[in-house]
């Protein structure tokens, strides 16, 4: 395989990965797959190559390559079989000797597109960085500058670990960075951010919203931020984003990855029951399950609470602002514990609660306990959206997933075209 590497890097390319593990297509790895640039300049699987011992004809390698081909979209197709190379023709049928690797037709300088490789790239270079300070003896741990290693470049792009430099569209290398460091930051364990479909949906939720300040005081790696900040880019709207985190290496994680974020970003190592909030205009968040604290929370309702999570909604809503939106991801005992009924009469006689979406166990991570989306409007108390998802709940909460859309529609209903003539 060394062979086949150097050969693929004297004709000119300059990113190749070995058996690489597509996010895609789990069951399917090519034996060597290089990257050039097409006539974009943008960077794409261009040439694959399946490496044979002893096959006895080289048209047996033939079904791995056309399947590249299908699945991946590669344009050249080698056969390597006891280190004689074979090139396959346009259509994968048939194979022919060749001296070696055509050089790529654009050159293989493109810029990297694929979020996937990105992030595989940032997290294989964080373990080479972890692993030198491991043979120098260096303890690595919470205090590994995983922030600092990936910090911005001069241009946006990759540092490769053999020296070369690879350009990645800004975008793609935003979120890449991000799933890195939370990646990296978990090694292994399943860690304790929320689940991407709840974060999505939560954003879904405050899209019509967003604006000023958007503020998540129990933030974790700060993925409700994160995929926010990314709804507000998609429509082009300012906003700031505000996060509180206790854990320090959750902040400090949480900030490193804000350091890069295309939208201001502060992140506060901060107690959220003690802190100063700023006034938003949006709040996303899930308050941590279970903590009951041993002073008495006193609530907007005049009563008092030992129960953390009745005391972060209360404490988080005296930071909404008029007309904006908060939503919550909670544990389900929140809309059915009878010890909460009065604070919720005193919710939905105070606050526009727009919808109460229940969540089936799985989807409030590291926890076995059903969970309940809660959108709370700083306006004046109307009807409330309910629904009680069951195990299809990802997918009724993807963008255009029945309930996410049922939801969105009642809470932010479309403006009731004009009819022409009339006032
Ligand atoms: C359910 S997790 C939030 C996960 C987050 N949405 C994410 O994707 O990473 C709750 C977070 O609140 C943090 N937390 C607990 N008590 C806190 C406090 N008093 N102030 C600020 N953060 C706190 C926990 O460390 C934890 O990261």
């Amino acid at each position: 395989m060394g062979d086949v590497r150097s050969r693929l890097r004297a004709a000119g390319y300059t990113l190749l990965q070995s058996e690489p593990r597509l996010e895609k297509l789990p069951n399917f790895r090519p034996d060597v797959l290089a990257w050039a640039s097409n006539a974009d300049g943008d960077l794409v699987p261009w040439a694959v190559v399946e490496v044979k011992n002893r096959l006895k004809q080289p048209e047996f390698a033939l079904p791995a390559l056309a399947r590249s081909r299908d699945l991946m979209g590669t344009v050249e197709h080698y056969a390597v079989i006891d280190g004689e190379w074979f090139k396959a023709d346009r259509g994968v049928r048939s194979l022919e000797p060749v001296d070696g690797p055509t050089p790529p037709a654009y050159g293989s300088q493109g810029r990297l597109t694929d979020e996937g490789l990105a992030t595989s790239l940032l997290v294989q270079r964080l373990w080479f960085e972890a692993n030198r300070l491991r043979d120098a003896g260096v303890r690595v741990g919470d205090g590994f500058p995983s922030g600092t290693i990936l910090a911005e470049t001069a241009r946006p792009g990759i540092e490769l670990p053999e020296g070369a430099f690879l350009p990645v569209r800004p975008d793609v290398l935003w979120r890449a960075k991000r799933e890195a460091l939370i990646e990296f930051a978990s090694r292994g364990s399943s860690g304790s951010s929320s689940h991407p479909a709840v974060a999505s949906a939560v954003a879904a939720l405050v899209e019509k919203r967003l604006t000023g300040t958007v503020l998540d005081p129990f933030c974790g790696t700060g993925s409700f931020l994160w995929a926010t900040l990314d709804r507000a880019a998609d429509r082009g709207v300012q906003a700031r984003f505000v996060g509180y985190e206790i854990n320090p290496r959750l902040a400090d994680l949480a900030a490193g990855i804000g350091h890069g974020a295309p939208s201001p970003v502060e992140i506060d190592k901060a107690d959220a029951f003690r802190a100063d909030f700023p006034a938003a205009d949006v709040i996303v968040t899930a308050p941590p399950l279970h903590v009951r604290s041993e002073d008495r929370h006193a609530l907007l309702n005049g009563s008092t609470t030992t129960d953390g999570e009745v005391a972060a909604v209360d404490r988080v809503l005296r930071a909404l602002k008029a007309g904006g939106r908060a939503v919550f991801h909670l544990a389900s005992g929140f809309t059915s514990a009878e010890r909460h009924a009065s604070y919720r009469t005193f919710l939905a006689r105070e606050f526009r609660v727009a919808a109460l979406i229940g969540l089936p166990r799985g989807a409030l991570s590291g926890t076995g306990v059903r969970s309940v989306l809660v959108v709370i409007d700083r306006a004046e108390p109307s009807e409330t959206f309910v629904a009680q998802l069951g195990e299809d709940w990802e997918t009724q909460l993807e963008p255009e997933g029945a309930a996410l859309s049922a939801a969105l529609e009642f809470i932010d209903p479309a403006a009731t075209p004009r009819v022409p003539g009339r006032p």
